[in-house]
């Protein structure tokens, strides 16, 4: 359930790639082949991960990044954000949700409660698609590993997912995000963590009427993480 945590690039014409083993502090001991080396980021912590994301070429997003973009925060938050992907702004800061969108988001924790550095934000995607389009099928996947690794360092209480590409990559669902709304959802193994999902702050800065349904949202998250011991 959830986003994978091997990066897998198998399929019948190509061989598989070897797997990339790490030392602890992320470097590549051996790198055998010349297609991206699959990266197994189940056991890394969080230096290890951080060295990984920022070398990956596991899919062509590499190739427009300036950077990654690999989660800023608490690695002991009680609330984890899931966003989509970096877009300008970020691929140029290094760092999630810094734009328009960012800026919103952070009133949204603040009405929350919460100060941005409290929580833990990171999104499906490390590096910026181009011209901001929504991540491919091969790309979420190749990214899978990184995310499902930094939800287990993290492991939130709650996880609040905006936008429909990080709801629907979470939950490996195809239901639009106004039918996942107001659920309780689960991400990982039995009993799995709570997810709430909502809209993306860049979808209330273009439909700013929306925002009485994050609220709602979001005093809905604030009661499930409540009702986690
Ligand atoms: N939108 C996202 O989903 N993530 C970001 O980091 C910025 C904008």
């Amino acid at each position: 359930m959830g986003v994978r945590v091997w990066l897998s690039r198998e399929s019948p014409e190509t061989p598989a790639p070897a797997v990339e083993q790490l030392s602890t502090d992320g470097a590549a001991a051996a790198v055998t082949e010349t297609a991206p080396a699959v990266v197994n980021a189940a056991s890394l912590d969080w230096h290890s991960l951080e060295a990984v994301v920022s070398r990956c070429r596991s899919c062509d997003l590499h190739r427009g990044r300036t950077q990654t973009v690999f989660g800023t925060g608490d690695h002991d938050a009680q609330w984890m954000i899931i966003g989509e992907a970096p877009g300008a702004e970020e691929d140029r800061q290094g760092e999630p949700f810094v734009g328009r969108a960012g800026q919103l988001l952070n009133s949204m924790l603040q009405a929350a409660g919460f100060k941005r550095r409290e929580v833990y934000i990171a999104n499906i995607v490390k590096c910026r698609p181009p011209d901001n389009r929504d991540p491919r099928a091969e790309e979420t996947a190749a990214c899978g590993g990184y995310l499902a690794r930094q939800i287990e360092l993290v492991n939130p209480k709650i996880i609040l997912a905006v936008g429909r590409v990080a709801a629907q990559c979470l939950l490996q669902s195809d239901t639009p995000v106004g039918r996942m709304r107001g659920k309780l959802h689960r991400y990982g193994d039995k009993p799995g963590i709570p997810v709430i999902v909502t809209y993306h702050p860049a979808y209330l800065l273009r439909s700013p009427r929306e925002k009485r349904k994050v609220w709602q949202d979001l005093l809905f998250a604030l009661e499930q993480s409540e009702a986690v011991a």
